[in-house]
């Protein structure tokens, strides 16, 4: 296997999370990272036309990003947010590779709701369903703007694509595949604005779902149900979180009614899961992204859920620099992504 030595870079909507390993994907050694705020001109909605001056301003934010940072390589491997992709998880009956093809283009067709002309699709064979017997394939269709809007960003970074793949594809890879015999986890990323949500089985993605709650609906909330500004609301949510005892649980009870939009469809998944899945029990919830470092969040959920409920840890298994090593540490939930592309073997 080649040795990585590239950059991961996440493009988050709240912040850029960048992280360098080398060495083997086995046993890899931390070379550089760090994050810095997304510049707020950034922001387009999904399926606009994208302007320069956005294009120019993440990539700005890179080029510090990549300075300050002390990286070493040019080389990256980046994510496409998972709202703007339809990733979705199909049963195919044994066909030929040959065959998988044109069986995976008709299947995208059926639910992606956009023309095929407008995506470009990528496929993994994920092997035979334990219980029906067909192959399982994950299908990800990503809008070919998107992707020319990444390589856009990237060339006025100075950058050199590798690759890209899916932001669920990358955490996965970081908290749940290199633990050999992981029993079946889901993995629940609360970023700003999405939350991503996967279902691993022997190491496989078999489920994906991504919905338009996070860290910023929970300050929203805050500040709507408390009478803050956005900012004061965002550090009341982030000390008191979902702790019921501090401020007589004021905060938790702002944010409770949006977190478990969140809550739910962890349910719902699990339920629809365990229906698909009877001999199959997801048996832990694996958290990550920034709005997990949220107080009383792994308390709140499990008792919830009524499920082990676990913080991921990206750095597992990397020794860091010990100069740097609390701060990451203390950041491990924003580094899950990019920890992962990092990992991307054959990227670097
Ligand atoms: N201690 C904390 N408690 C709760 N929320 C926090 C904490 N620290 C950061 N957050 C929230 O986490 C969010 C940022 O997380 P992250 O960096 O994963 O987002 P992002 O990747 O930029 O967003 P997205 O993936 O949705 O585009 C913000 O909403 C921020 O307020
Ligand atoms: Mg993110």
């Amino acid at each position: 296997m080649p040795a990585l030595n590239h950059i991961g870079l996440d493009i988050g909507s709240h912040s850029i999370k960048a992280v360098q390993l080398t060495g083997a994907f086995e046993a890899p050694t931390f070379v550089a990272a760090g994050q810095i705020d997304t510049p707020p001109q950034a922001f387009t909605q999904p399926g606009d036309v994208d302007s320069d001056e956005s294009i120019e301003a993440v990539a700005g934010a890179i080029k510090l990003l990549h300075k300050e940072a002390h990286f070493s390589t040019d080389k990256v491997v980046t994510s496409l947010p998972e709202s703007q992709i339809f990733t979705r998880v199909v049963e195919l009956p044994s066909l030929k590779q040959s065959e998988i093809k044109n069986a995976i283009s008709w299947e995208a067709e059926q639910y992606v709701p956009v023309p095929m002309t407008e995506v470009k699709l990528d496929w993994q064979v994920l092997g035979n369903s334990t219980t029906s017997g067909k192959v399982e394939v994950l299908l990800v269709a990503a809008p070919i703007n998107l992707i020319s809007r990444y390589l856009k960003i990237l060339k006025a970074a100075n950058l050199t694509p590798l690759s890209l793949e899916t932001e669920i594809i990358s955490v996965v890879r970081s908290l749940v595949q290199r633990i050999e015999g992981a029993p079946t986890t889901m993995v629940v990323s609360i970023g700003a604005s999405t939350t991503d949500l996967s279902i691993v089985s022997t190491g496989r993605i078999s489920f994906t779902r991504s919905i338009a709650t996070g860290g910023h609906a929970l300050a929203r909330g805050v500040a709507q149900e408390l009478g803050f500004e956005l900012d004061q609301a965002t550090e009341y949510m982030k000390t008191y979180g979902l702790d019921p005892n501090s401020l007589e649980g004021k905060v938790m009870q702002a944010i409770k009614p949006i977190f478990d939009v969140i809550v739910n469809e962890i349910r719902r998944v699990l339920a629809y899961y365990a229906s698909k899945h009877p001999n199959i029990p997801v048996k832990r919830v694996v958290m990550t992204g920034g709005a997990a470092k949220l107080p009383g969040l792994v308390v709140y959920l499990a008792e919830s859920l009524g499920i082990e409920v676990q913080i991921g840890n990206p750095w597992e298994g990397i020794s860091l620099p010990s100069h740097a090593q609390n701060k990451l540490i203390e950041e491990a939930t924003s580094y899950a992504v990019a920890v992962g592309l990092a990992l991307k073997q054959g990227g670097g």
